[in-house]
């Protein structure tokens, strides 16, 4: 079964109202300089087309689109929550340059080589393991030719996801590695961040 959106197809739920609350106000704070230092780190132009996958409270969402506002661009946000959604839309409700679509990728009228850069901050390892790789597929679908995949991931045993699962996901989409590194973070704990690029 699934409904328009196509979110009833997998075992997706709801967050609960706690997590959202504690996430996307106490933990929102205490981590906030991780992100906009994460966004900086893109080196954004401000005219690129992005697509923030999985954005949860905006807090990448929020910095890409104070960038995109000093030049054309435009921020498409991605997510199956819609307790996250609202959220989202609450965060970034001063912003006239964000799209905001809920539901499965997949069923999404979003077109093909559409986007420069794809982000995903802590979202893959939160995805079941068998709808991983067609996931990834179709986040490098929307890329443009030469665009880039940049994603973060918790690795820690019991909550993430090891690189070397994201390096066979993004291989097998057809995503060239351009870097790895590993680093800890006193609240994210263990994680990897990868940048990968659609060959031409
Ligand atoms: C751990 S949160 C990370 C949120 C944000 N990127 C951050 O780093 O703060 C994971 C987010 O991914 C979203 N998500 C999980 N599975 C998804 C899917 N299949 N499609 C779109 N969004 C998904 C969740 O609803 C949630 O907003």
């Amino acid at each position: 079964m699934s409904d328009s959106r196509g979110r009833n197809e997998t075992s997706f739920k709801e967050p609960g109202r706690l997590l959202v609350l504690f996430e996307s106000t106490i933990a929102r704070v205490l981590t906030s300089h991780l992100y906009r230092n994460y966004v900086e780190s893109l080196n954004l132009k401000g005219s690129e087309r992005v697509l923030d996958f999985g954005p949860g409270a905006a807090g990448c969402s929020l910095h890409i689109a104070r960038r995109l506002q000093e030049g054309s661009g435009r921020l498409t946000c991605v997510d199956i929550s819609e307790r996250w959604m609202n959220v989202l839309m609450r965060n970034l409700k001063g912003f006239n340059n964000v799209d905001f679509k809920l539901g499965q990728l997949h069923s999404l009228d979003i077109p093909e080589e559409s986007f420069d850069m794809v982000v995903t901050h802590f979202v893959i390892h939160d995805i079941p393991d068998r709808q991983r790789q067609k996931v990834v597929r179709c986040l490098a679908e929307k890329l443009k030719p030469n665009g880039r995949f940049f994603i973060r991931e918790p690795m820690n045993p019991g909550h993430g996801i090891p690189a070397e699962v994201v390096q066979a996901l993004m291989g097998a989409a057809g995503l060239k590695e351009l870097s790895l590194k590993k680093d800890k973070h006193p609240m994210a704990g263990l994680y990897m961040e990868g940048v990968y690029e659609k060959r031409a």
